[in-house]
């Protein structure tokens, strides 16, 4: 890899899991247009979430992250915004009561629309036509129109994701995240389940808590951490049109960071060394995450560490390892020594949701509780026992009461999976399950840390 690194040298590169875009004139004036757009985020948040995430890598904070697999420009609504944004709060109000230390809270959201495919085509009774690659490039109806990848979509997927920005930045600084209504965010359809009913517990100590803080004068009015959370967005980076257009210098340092997200990172397929997503990645500023399936090897990820993070900053680099349950104790314990002989600061994170993804009797994808579970629970253990900080979490879920998932307090099985599945790419934790995994990490967390 050569030297010199501008926001398009990734081009000399090869770029796995880019559209074949049709009409190279239309992806100039869109490259053009999003080069010309506002960023998205700015980066002084950028900075301030890697000097969090650099206390992550040191033990003092725990990272979560949660979204949607996908998000479709079907489902852009007020509420599924705010729903997402209910979840998210829950589950970290669970953790930082578990762990007693921050939660840097960190959506899957407002950019997360591409996915890398296992096959350019997709054939359906005879008929092959392009792949589904998500709808900030094509439409997921099986005609040969709605495939055909169309560069306007990456327009539209800038002013989705900046509108649903625009609604989260309203609401984490509006009094939305104000830790006293700390009950309205357990929703209708969750409060009566065993998950709902134990986070009305969690909230009512936390809020008799609050009226004595209150009562000795200290509350949200003068006390803006009360009221006020740090939202930051991340996504995958794999489209590097988009991506590319959307990275701008910073007027004070001179450094470029790419302002499509805070966070972005690297998918399983698309983390080649000598691959065009590395090659953009590694010119960037913003902190990066890595996903880690149980094919990688200790070379690999110590020479993703030499390119990417080749000062060693810890809050640069996130690995989120989505071995599967069944692949995790034989993987990591090696992947963990080798990273730490070699002094790289890094995060360690879990995503449970990847490596347990199978195929139900129906044909829908899913994955069930016990093993996303059951990795967790693994993921803790060896982090334990090798005197490493787990520094964080990963999950696809939604604030909708959907049956993608099986498993978990609402019991779910594979025979109600038609009633309400409604991603567009992967199965979602739904409210409920995503509480009951909140719950579990907090408890596995506590577990090692009392040892
Ligand atoms: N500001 C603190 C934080 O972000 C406390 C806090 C306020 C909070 N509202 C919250 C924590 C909602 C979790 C959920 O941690
Ligand atoms: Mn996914």
């Amino acid at each position: 890899m050569s030297d010199v690194w501008h926001p398009l040298s990734w081009k000399n590169f090869p770029a796995l899991q880019q559209p074949d875009w049709p009409d190279p004139q239309a992806l100039d004036e869109t490259r053009r247009n999003l080069s010309g757009y506002p960023p998205l985020v700015f980066a002084g948040e950028v900075r301030s979430l890697k000097a969090h995430l650099a206390r992550v890598a040191k033990g003092e904070a725990f990272l979560l992250q949660g979204g949607d697999c996908a998000e479709s420009f079907n489902d852009f609504r007020a509420n599924a915004i705010r729903d997402k944004l209910k979840v998210l709060l829950q589950m970290a109000v669970i953790l930082t009561h578990g762990i007693s230390k921050p939660v840097i809270k960190v959506g899957r959201i407002a950019g997360q629309f591409a996915k890398p495919r296992s096959s350019p085509m997709e054939t359906r009774n005879g008929v092959s036509l392009p792949s589904f690659r998500g709808e900030s490039i094509n439409d997921p109806d099986f005609t040969l129109e709605a495939r055909q990848p169309d560069p306007g979509r990456l327009e539209r997927a800038y002013f989705q994701s900046a509108s649903t920005l625009n609604l989260l930045r309203a609401f984490t600084h509006g009094g939305y995240a104000d830790l006293t209504r700390l009950h309205t965010w357990n929703q209708d359809f969750v409060a009566n389940s065993p998950q709902g009913q134990r986070y009305a517990l969690l909230a009512d100590q936390l809020t008799s808590s609050l009226k004595f803080m209150d009562a000795i004068g200290v509350n949200a009015k003068n006390t803006p951490q009360l009221r006020d959370i740090e939202y930051f967005t991340s996504h995958e980076a794999l489209i590097l049109e988009y991506e590319s257009a959307l990275t701008r210098q910073d007027s004070i340092t001179g450094d470029w960071y790419d302002c499509s997200a805070h966070m972005i990172w690297i998918g399983e397929r698309t983390r080649q060394t000598d691959g065009a997503h590395v090659e953009f990645l590694r010119g960037v500023k913003n902190p990066l995450g890595v996903k880690i399936g149980h094919t990688a090897t200790s070379d690999e990820i110590l020479r993703l560490c030499d390119l990417l993070n080749p000062e060693n900053e810890p809050g640069r680099l996130t690995l989120i390892g989505r071995f599967g349950h069944n692949q995790i104790l034989r993987v990591l314990p090696d992947l963990l020594r080798s990273v730490r002989q070699e002094g790289r600061q890094v995060v360690w994170s879990c995503d449970p949701m990847h490596g347990n993804t199978y195929s139900a009797p129906s044909g829908h994808k899913t994955r069930h509780l016990d093993e996303i579970m059951t990795e967790l629970r693994h993921f803790f253990a060896i982090l334990q026992a090798e005197g490493v900080w787990p520094g964080g979490v990963h999950f696809e879920l939604t604030g909708d009461d959907v049956t993608e998932c099986v498993g978990g307090s609402h019991d779910i099985r594979e025979e109600h999976l038609a009633e309400r599945y409604e991603t567009t790419c992967d199965p979602r934790l739904n409210a409920a399950q995503s509480l009951d995994i909140a719950f579990l990490v907090a408890e596995a967390m506590r577990a090692s840390q009392s040892r």
